[in-house]
């Protein structure tokens, strides 16, 4: 049987009180952080760092015991990895070098050769197993393949990611061409973090919502599945969690026809409709990030509301998307009181 409380409740255990961790929980809210970025230089730079990656995914865990740590990585390092040109601007966010055709997609690097960029990922992944606490989860990750394309074909996020909407209605050929080529570079590098040391994986659907809904299957769903049954075969036992933000009622059919283990929900999700589907997987999520922000009564009671909709099936507490630059550290405390009492 599992030992520790996020694996537990993946296997499907009720776990009282729920395990909990945030999403973005290392990051620009942690004057540790901040600080620890400045010596990188950048974010990317920071990213690429093993001992420094390894010390920014620890420092929440130091402060907060949260009972996984998520690597502190990026979903856009896949693209970069596979040649895409890649920055982040202060304030703005990231610009990629686009990719637009079946002749572009072709250009790209095979998948073979993106070891050559991700090695320090791992190495990142194999110093964490070793410092974390033998209580505390080591959660991988990478972009789901739907969210990561948007990001190559439009070279940056819009409000609707209408630049990759746009490439399924004009050139599907080509698009299928990208969605396969990064859902084999996903499968390679998230069993690279496994060998390293990644106990759980995670894929975030970040703009899984903004899919016109008869192309949510074959775009959220099957590359997703495909990911999950070879992770299943090259190393079973290690569980999925998915995060298809923003699918509303695809949310249902995501976790029947993908298999995944967990289910992270996004803000959206009414736990009166999120339990039932606590029958066949373990749920995460999902308070509303702003709380974090406001802090006070209103976080306590929210939070409670979580706690209390979720009690009837295994669940693992986090926010519904990631905490913002604005939170303040101290509400996390409060919030930690207001779940584990
Ligand atoms: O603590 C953690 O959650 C682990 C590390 C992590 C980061 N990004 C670090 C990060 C994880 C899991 C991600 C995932 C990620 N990255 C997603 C999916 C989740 C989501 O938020 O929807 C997406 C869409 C990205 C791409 C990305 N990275 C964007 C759009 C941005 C800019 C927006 C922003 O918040 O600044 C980033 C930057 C980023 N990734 C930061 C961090 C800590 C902030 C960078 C900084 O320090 O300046």
């Amino acid at each position: 049987m599992a030992e520790k409380a996020i694996l537990k409740a993946l296997a499907g255990e009720r776990v009282d009180p729920p395990p909990v961790w945030l999403m973005r929980q290392a990051g620009r809210y942690l004057p540790e952080y901040r600080a620890t970025r400045e010596k990188a230089g950048s974010f990317l730079d920071l990213c690429y760092n093993p001992e420094l990656a390894a010390e920014v995914t620890l420092q929440p865990i130091r402060r907060y015991a949260f009972d996984a740590a998520i690597l502190f990585a990026d979903i856009l390092l896949v693209p970069q990895a596979l040649g895409a040109d890649l920055r982040f601007v202060e304030g703005e966010g990231p610009r990629l070098s686009t990719v637009t055709s079946a002749a572009e997609v072709a250009r790209l690097r095979p998948v073979g050769e993106i070891d050559a960029t991700l090695a320090p990922v791992y190495e990142t992944v194999r110093i964490l197993r070793q410092e974390l606490p033998p209580e505390t989860t080591l959660i991988g990750f990478a972009g789901a393949p739907w969210t990561v394309a948007t990001y190559m074909v439009g070279g940056r996020g819009t409000p609707d990611q209408a630049p990759a909407r746009e490439m399924i209605y004009r050139d599907p050929a080509g698009f299928d061409a990208l969605i396969d080529r990064i859902t084999e570079a996903t499968t390679a590098y998230l069993l690279a973090q496994i060998e390293a040391g990644a106990e759980v994986v995670k894929l975030f659907d970040s703009w899984a919502g903004a899919l016109p809904g008869p192309w949510f299957e074959r775009y959220a769903i099957a590359p997703v599945r495909r990911i999950v049954e070879s992770l299943r075969a090259a190393a079973p036992g290690v569980p999925v969690i998915g995060f298809p933000r923003g699918a509303g009622g695809n949310y249902a059919r995501f976790l029947d026809e993908t298999g995944v283990e967990g289910l992270a929900l996004d803000t959206s999700v009414d736990p009166y409709w999120g339990a039932r589907l606590q029958a066949r997987t373990c749920v995460q999520g999902n308070l509303d990030p702003l709380l974090m922000v406001i802090g006070g009564e209103a976080l306590t009671r929210e939070a409670k509301r979580i706690v209390d909709g979720f009690r009837g099936g295994p669940h693992i507490f986090n926010l519904g998307h990631g905490i913002t630059p604005q939170a303040d550290p101290d509400h996390v405390h409060r919030l930690l009181e207001a779940i584990r009492g």
